[in-house]
Formats: structure tokens, sequence, C-alpha cells
């Protein structure tokens, strides 16, 4: 089962409307993206979490994939908010979670099967990561204050894949703490092993308009 989290407003964006309903070569950036997360192979039922008062419109969007279970449910008003929503229309007899950023919407399919493979093979958490490829560093105000060892980092991208039980417990127990930004930093605090795979360039989050150009390059370059 994929959850897909597409409730934010995309105020780095700028485009005045919800982000996963930002057009990228005249499609919003959600179908896009649940259009590669089905054509991968690797889910079945696909549960999307759309913004508040836009769940006719979603489910409009999305009605061309023909998807086999579409399931449309409003979000909260943090991302963690809106997966623990999402998860709530989980079946008793799934046997892996993926959770999956609509605004990663050029995500390959290599990268969905190989986290299904990997929380199938016993992982509980399973995230796909790339090197970082900045020098990182900590800063207080305008004076750095640490500069970090870049071997050891990885920069985290989603689907994110999860044993059932423990994400939606985990969900569960976060609610009215402070957000997370990651589903598997909730489980990895609570002492789960989290596993990682090798994530991929284009599965990078449209976040800011230069992300828009660049996705509509990639775009471009795919059409024959
Ligand atoms: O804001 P950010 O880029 O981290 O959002 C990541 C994903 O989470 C986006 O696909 C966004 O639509 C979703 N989200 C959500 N509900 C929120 C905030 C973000 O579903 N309240």
């Amino acid at each position: 089962m994929l959850v897909v989290p597409a409730a934010g407003r995309g105020d780095r964006l700028g485009a005045g409307r919800p982000k996963a309903l930002v057009e990228l070569a005249g499609e919003p950036l959600l179908v896009h993206a649940v259009r590669r997360a089905h054509g991968s192979g690797a889910v079945d039922v696909v549960v999307v979490v759309a913004p508040e008062g836009a769940v006719d419109e979603v489910t409009a969007l999305l009605a061309p994939l023909q998807l086999p279970d579409l399931r449309v449910v409003p979000g909260g008003a943090e991302r963690q908010d809106s997966v623990r929503l999402g998860l709530r229309v989980l079946d008793a007899d799934v046997d892996v979670v993926l959770v999956h950023d609509a605004a990663r919407c050029l995500t390959p399919p290599a990268v969905f099967t190989a986290v299904v493979a990997a929380v199938r093979a016993g992982a509980v958490a399973v995230v796909p990561v790339l090197p970082v490829t900045d020098t990182v560093k900590r800063v207080r105000g305008t004076l750095v204050v640490e500069t970090v060892e870049r071997s050891e980092l990885v920069a985290v991208q989603t689907p994110q894949g999860f044993s059932p039980g423990p994400l939606v417990r985990a969900h569960e127990a976060a609610r009215g703490a402070a957000p997370a930004t990651d589903d598997a930093g909730m489980l990895e605090s609570l002492g789960h092993p989290v596993r990682t795979v090798p994530g991929a360039e284009r599965a990078f989050k449209v976040t800011r308009p230069l992300d828009l150009v660049l996705a509509a390059a990639l775009l471009r370059e795919e059409t024959p």
C-alpha cells in the first residue's frame, strides 16, 4: 500500500496553490508522482492525502490513471498529521506500507521496488538515500560553530518503506509532539533500526521554483 501526503500548502514554491496541484508539463505534480509509483508495479492500493477542501478535485484529477484501488482522504496541519490520517484507511492484511511525497514526482520505479524488497526481506523501516555533495556546517546566527564530517552524511528521500504495525504505532505515539519531517525518523526515535537503499537524483523534492524548471527539463528529455 502507498500513502501519498499531498496536503502541503507549498509556500516555498510560491505558486499560490497547494504544491501537489501545481502543474508540470500540463499535469499536477501529484498525477506524475502517482502514475510513476503505480507504474513501478510495487504498489496496489493508493491512498492520497489531499489538501483540505480538495478531496473531490484530487479524485477527479487521478481518475484518468484508472487505479484499481484509490482512496482519497483530507490531510492535516503538518505532514505528520496528513500521513497519520492516510494510515487510518490501511487494510489489516497489508505487508508493506510506502510513504511517498507527491513533490518527489519523478522518482524512478527502481527506487520503489528496492524499498519494497528491503521491507519484505525483514527491515522494519527503509529509506532511499544519496550522499551529500555540499559541505554542511552547523551555524548559530551568522557564525559557523561546526563543520560536520561529510562522509557520514546522506540526504534522505521517499518512498520510505515500513512494516505497517510499527509505523502506525509510531504515528499514534507521536501525536501532539513536535512534528517530524520524516516518517523513518519517528521509528528511529522509538529505537527501531532504519535501513538504507540507494536513492536517485531524479527523486529530488520539488520545493522551490528552480526545482520546477529542472523537473520540466527532465520530463522533456524523457519524452521521445
Ligand atoms: O513541505 P514539504 O515539501 O516537506 O512537504 C512534503 C510532502 O508532504 C508534500 O508532498 C506535501 O504536499 C505533503 N504535506 C502534507 N500535509 C501537510 C504538509 C505537507 O501532506 N500539512
